[in-house]
């Protein structure tokens, strides 16, 4: 099996984070072109310098690290940092990183390495606001042809909104990127809060990570420590939703996801809705069915697969 070529835009972000950490897990299955950030969780200074730090971490630096847009195609920026921490990987010890960003700015990278692959044969897997994928899309619309799949994390349906009352936070980060990308004609699996809210990081399954002897399972579950906090004080749960890690474990294992393919379509006019994802998910209206919207996981199989892939770690 070749590895699938991918370019992961991420916000990190403790869950970002890990799922680069996942994503390194796993060489023969996943070939990390790039690593393009964007503002979101926190500013775009602090994302890029988290992203590099996981490199670090990862004992991986092969995949060039990029920043990308500091601020959404039109709004003001939203960040999160109350549940993120200032530096936004609160959690893990920060150290200055070795890894080196890469002085090329996200988009561009994003245009150039499409324009030069094969039709259909790079995965974009955006796990923040859509910002960099909307503008790459901007710029050179020819682009699409190239892209295989893009799965993404963001909206909700049955769960309403976690950062307005029926907005999700990437999504109303910059509704208008993600209105972009949602009507870009390619292949979305969108992986929401109806999904993300079945994995959590339980004390029982976190200490399944504590248990691991190695420096990326150590950092993990720091990490997954902190983000704790924020949400079970929140929802009254048992333990902080791994939401962006589900992206790639859905390349991963796709059988443990179950989806549909609806329409989803994006608010970008209403101020009280704002950024809502609209899924026509009993498909009641004629719109053309453009995501895969998944909406359910068998959460163990994710802990397992998680549990497994760190401990490679152990072995490297
Ligand atoms: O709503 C959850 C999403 O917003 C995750 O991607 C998290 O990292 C934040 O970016
Ligand atoms: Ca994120």
């Amino acid at each position: 099996m070749t590895a699938r070529p991918i370019i992961i835009d991420c916000d990190p972000g403790q869950d970002d984070a890990i799922n680069l950490l996942l994503a390194f897990s796993s060489p023969e299955a996943l070939k990390i072109l790039g690593i393009t950030t964007v503002a979101g969780n926190v500013p775009l200074n602090l994302t890029e310098r988290n992203a590099r730090l996981m490199c670090d971490i990862a004992g991986r630096h092969d995949a060039p690290v990029f920043a990308g847009c500091d601020r959404p195609l039109e709004r003001e920026l939203l960040t999160a940092e109350k549940i993120h921490g200032k530096t936004g990987i609160d959690g893990v010890d920060l150290v200055a990183p070795r890894q080196p960003l890469e002085a090329q700015h996200a988009v561009a990278f994003i245009v150039e390495t499409l324009r030069a692959a094969e039709v259909n044969s790079i995965t974009l897997v955006p796990t923040g606001p859509l910002t960099n994928i909307a503008a790459a899309i901007e710029t050179d619309r020819t682009i699409l042809d190239k892209v295989q799949e893009i799965v993404l994390m963001g909206g909700a349906m049955r769960e309403g909104g976690n950062q307005s009352p029926s907005a999700e936070f990437n999504i109303l980060v910059d509704p208008q990127a993600a209105d972009i990308v949602f009507r870009c004609g390619r292949p979305i699996t969108a992986i929401g809060l109806d999904v993300t809210h079945q994995v959590l990081g339980t004390p029982q399954r976190r200490d399944r990570i504590r248990a691991i002897d190695n420096d990326v399972a150590r950092a993990t579950v720091g990490m997954l420590d902190f983000f704790d906090r924020y949400d079970t004080a929140k929802y009254g749960s048992l333990g902080a939703p791994l939401h962006d890690p589900c992206t790639v474990a859905y390349l991963l294992a796709p059988e443990l996801f179950k989806g549909k393919h609806c329409n989803v379509s994006v608010e970008i006019h209403s101020e009280l809705t704002m950024g809502h994802t609209a899924v026509d998910f009993w498909h009641v209206t004629d719109r053309p069915r453009n995501a895969l919207w998944m909406h359910s996981i068998d959460a163990d199989g994710f802990f397992e697969l998680l549990v497994n892939r760190l401990d490679r770690f152990s072995h490297a």
